[in-house]
C-alpha cells in the first residue's frame, strides 16, 4: 500500500525522494511527505492529496541535506489530512519515521507513551514509533531482549531495535534522526523493503522501481530484519541484534519499463503490451522443438514431480483480478487436466479454511506477490498442513506471481513467474493475461502427465496459444478507435451489467471490476444463465449489458440470454466472433475478436473490456492510473 523511500549519500536528498515517490505513487496517493536531516536541522514537509501538492510546497525550498525519507500514503488509521501524513516525529521533533503497514497494538503503546509525557499530533498508528524510539533513546530498556546490545555501534539503532520489538503487526519502516545525521534505519516485518547499493550512496524503497534509476544492485530485506545505512555501507541485523551477512542481488528490470513511452496513461500502455507479454510467456514456458512425435511434454515448468504427480485436488488462493484469473484456471484444470479445483478468496479462506483434503496442490496467485491476505492464507495453509500427521496432507505449495523478487517467493518453495514486466496502472491488465498464460501452461502440463487429452488435442491447443500474440495485435488495432467512440455514449451511465458463461464467466467479472475501479460506474458480472433468477429485474433502457459470446459449448445459450436482456430494452454490447451474422443481428454494438478455440478465448475477450473501461474512465476525465481509494498492492488486511 503506502510507498516508502529513503536516501543517504552525497546528492540533495529531497530531489531523489520526490523522484522515488513519483514511481511509488501508485501504491497510495492520499497524502505525501518528506523529512531530511542536514546541518543540525530536521526539515519536514507534508501535503494532503496527490504528490503534486507536496512538489508545489517543496518548490523554491533550498534543501541541501544528503539524508532523508519520504512517503506516499494510502490511509488506514486517520483521515487523509496533512496532520496524518508521514513522516511522523517524536515530541521534540528529533526523529522522523515513515511506515507502510499497520501497527496493531498502537492504542496501548500510545496510552503508555502519553502517560510518560509524549505529545501526539496525529490519528495514525505510525506516530507511536518515533515516540517509542525517543523513549528508548532516553531510557534504554532495562532488560534488553538481546545478548548483542547495539549501543556501541549506534544508540539510534539500538533504540529503534527495542522499539520495533514492541510493535505488533505487519510493517516496513524508514527512520532518520537529527541527532544521528549519518544513519538511515530501515525495518521489514511482513511488508516489503528493498535497499539499493550505489557508490557512496544508498537507497531504500518499498518497491524497486524507486531504486532502479540509480542502481541495479538491490538487497531485499527478510521479515524480522533491520538495517543501518550509512555513507560507508549497509549493516543488517535481526531483531535480537545479531549481525547478518547479506549481499545485494542484481535486478534485471529496466528503468524504461516505468515510463509511459508516449501513451497517455500507464493502463493504456500496459493494455498494448499484452501481445509482447504473451510472446514472452510462450518463449519462457513452451518447448520450441516439441512436436507430437517427441514423446515429451511441450511445457517447461521446471517444477518437481513431487509437486505435480498424483494430485487429487487443487486449491487456489487469490484476491481481486488474480481471483478472476484463478477462476479461468479452475475451468482449465478441471476441464483439461481433470483435477477437481476450488478457488478461494484469500481473505475468506484465512479465517474459514476448508477441511484438509489429501494430495492437494495449493496455489497462491498474486501479481504483486505482496497482497497481505494471500500471503497470510498461504502461510496458514503451509503451517496447518506441516502440522498434520497424515502425510497425504503434506504441503505442496506453488506461487504464481509477476514479482519473483517478492514476499511470495520467500514464502512458497516454487514459483511460476508471469513475465509481464512491471505494471504501474492500478487496474491490472497485462498481468491478468499473463496469469491466464500461467494457467494454460500448468493445466496442459498436468493434462500431459495425467494423459487426460490426446496428443493431437495437445498439439492443437499449443498451436492455438502460439497464434495469440498476433490475434491480440489484431484486436487492439481493429478496436481502439471504435471503443473510444463507443465510450462517448456512456459518459452519464450509472450501471452496467456484464454477462458470460463457462470459461468466459470470469471475464464478465473482470470486465465489471475494471469498469468499477477506474470509472466509478456501478457494474456487476453474472453468469449469463443466472440473470433470470433475479438480476434481470435491474434491466431497463438505462442499463447497458455487455455479453461475451464466443463460439463453443455455450455460444447459443449466451446469445439467448442476451436476447432476454434486449427484450427488457437493455442496450446490448457484444464481445463476439468476427464476421458473425447471428451476433450482428443480436447486438447494438459489436466488439469482435478472432475465432479461436473456446478454451483460449479469455485471452482475447478480456481486451475489448479493458479498452472499454479505459476509454469510459478517460472520457469522464478520471485519474485512470490512480483511481480513488485504491492502491496497487494491498499490503494490509
Ligand atoms: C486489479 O485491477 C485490482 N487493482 C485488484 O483487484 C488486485 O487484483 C488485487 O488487489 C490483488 O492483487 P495481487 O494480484 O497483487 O495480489
Amino acid at each position: 500500500m503506502c510507498g516508502i523511500v529513503g536516501y543517504i549519500g552525497t546528492r540533495a536528498a529531497s530531489k531523489i525522494l520526490v523522484e522515488g515517490l513519483k514511481t511509488l505513487e501508485y501504491r497510495g496517493y492520499d497524502s505525501a511527505g518528506v523529512a531530511t536531516v542536514g546541518e543540525g536541522i530536521l526539515q519536514r514537509t507534508r501535503a494532503k492529496g496527490k504528490l503534486i501538492n507536496l512538489q508545489t510546497k517543496l518548490e523554491g525550498l533550498e534543501d541541501p541535506a544528503h539524508l532523508g525519507i519520504g512517503h506516499t500514503r494510502w490511509a488506514t488509521h486517520g483521515k487523509p489530512e496533512e496532520h496524518n501524513a508521514h513522516p511522523h516525529t517524536d515530541t521534540k521533533e528529533r526523529i522522523a519515521v515513515v511506515q507502510n503497514g499497520i501497527i496493531e497494538n498502537y492504542r496501548e503503546l500510545r496510552e503508555e507513551l502519553k502517560a510518560k509525557g509524549h505529545q501526539f499530533r496525529s490519528d495514525t498508528d505510525t506516530e507511536v514509533i518515533p515516540h517509542l524510539i525517543a523513549e528508548y533513546l532516553q531510557n534504554p530498556a532495562e532488560n534488553p531482549d538481546s545478548d548483542t546490545v547495539l549501543t556501541e555501534q549506534s544508540s539510534f539503532l539500538e533504540a529503534a531495535r527495542q522499539a520495533v520489538n514492541r510493535l505488533k503487526g505487519a510493517f516496513a519502516l524508514a527512520m532518520v534522526s537529527v541527532d544521528f545525521p549519518d544513519e538511515l534505519l530501515v525495518v521489514r516485518q511482513q511488508a516489503p523493503l528493498a535497499i539499493g547499493f550505489g557508490q557512496g550512496e544508498f537507497f531504500c524503497a518499498s518497491d524497486t522501481p524507486a531504486i532502479m534509476p540509480y542502481t541495479q544492485a538491490v538487497l531485499t530485506l527478510e521479515n524480522g530484519e533491520l538495517a543501518r545505512l550509512t555513507r560507508m555501507g549497509v549493516e543488517v541485523y535481526d531483531f535480537t541484534g545479531h549481525r547478518l551477512k547479506k549481499k545485494p542481488q542484481t535486478l534485471n528490470w529496466n528503468p524504461i519499463m516505468v515510463e509511459k513511452q508516449g501513451f497517455k496513461h500507464f493502463m493504456l500502455k500496459e493494455i498494448y503490451e499484452q501481445p509482447g507479454v504473451v510472446r514472452t510467456c510462450l518463449e519462457t514456458y513452451l518447448d520450441t522443438s516439441w512436436d507430437q512425435q517427441s514423446g515429451r511434454s511441450p511445457i517447461n515448468l521446471n517444477l518437481p514431480n513431487a509437486l505435480l504427480d498424483d494430485l487429487e485436488h487443487i486449491q487456489i488462493l487469490a484476491c481481486g483480478t488474480s481471483w478472476h484469473a484463478s477462476l479461468v484456471g479452475k475451468y482449465l484444470l478441471e476441464q483439461v487436466a481433470n483435477v477437481p479445483t476450488v478457488v478461494q478468496y484469500a481473505s475468506e479462506f484465512r479465517y474459514a479454511p476448508a477441511p484438509l483434503m489429501a494430495n492437494t496442490l495449493t496455489i497462491g496467485v498474486t501479481q504483486s506477490g505482496e497482497t497481505a491476505d494471500t500471503l497470510a492464507a498461504l502461510e496458514m495453509e503451509q503451517t496447518r498442513r506441516s502440522a498434520s500427521c497424515d502425510e497425504r496432507h503434506a504441503p505442496r505449495m506453488l506461487g504464481i506471481t509477476n514479482r519473483v523478487d517478492s514476499s511470495l517467493s520467500r514464502l512458497v518453495p516454487h514459483v511460476m513467474g508471469t513475465m509481464a514486466g512491471i505494471e504501474i496502472g492500478v487496474a491490472a491488465t497485462k498481468t491478468f493475461v499473463a496469469q491466464l498464460m500461467a494457467f494454460y501452461f500448468l493445466s496442459l502440463e498436468l493434462a500431459y502427465r495425467r494423459q487426460t487429452i490426446s496428443s493431437a488435442r495437445l498439439a492443437e491447443l499449443i498451436e492455438g496459444l502460439r497464434q495469440l500474440p498476433a490475434q491480440l495485435e489484431l484486436v487492439l488495432e481493429s478496436q481502439e478507435r471504435y471503443v473510444e467512440e463507443l465510450s462517448h455514449d456512456f459518459a452519464d451511465t450509472t450501471d452496467f451489467i456484464f454477462i458470460g458463461r463457462g470459461i468466459n464467466y470470469p471475464i464478465a467479472l473482470e470486465g465489471a471490476l475494471k469498469l468499477k475501479e477506474i470509472s466509478y460506474i456501478h457494474a456487476e458480472g453474472y453468469p449469463a444463465g443466472e440473470m433470470k433468477h433475479g438480476p434481470i429485474a435491474l434491466l431497463d433502457e438505462k442499463v447497458p449489458v455487455v455479453a461475451i459470446a464466443t463460439p463453443g459449448t455455450v455460444y447459443e445459450k449466451v446469445l439467448s440470454n442476451a436476447q432476454e436482456a434486449k427484450a427488457r430494452d437493455a442496450r446490448l454490447i457484444g464481445v463476439v466472433p468476427m464476421n458473425d451474422a447471428d451476433a450482428e443481428d443480436t447486438f447494438d454494438a459489436l466488439l469482435p475478436v478472432p475465432i479461436v478455440d473456446e478454451l483460449l478465448s479469455p485471452v482475447l475477450t478480456v481486451v475489448p473490456l479493458q479498452l472499454l473501461s479505459y476509454h469510459i474512465a478517460a472520457r469522464r476525465g478520471l485519474d485512470v492510473d490512480q483511481p480513488r481509494n485504491l492502491a496497487k498492492s494491498v499490503t494490509v488486511e
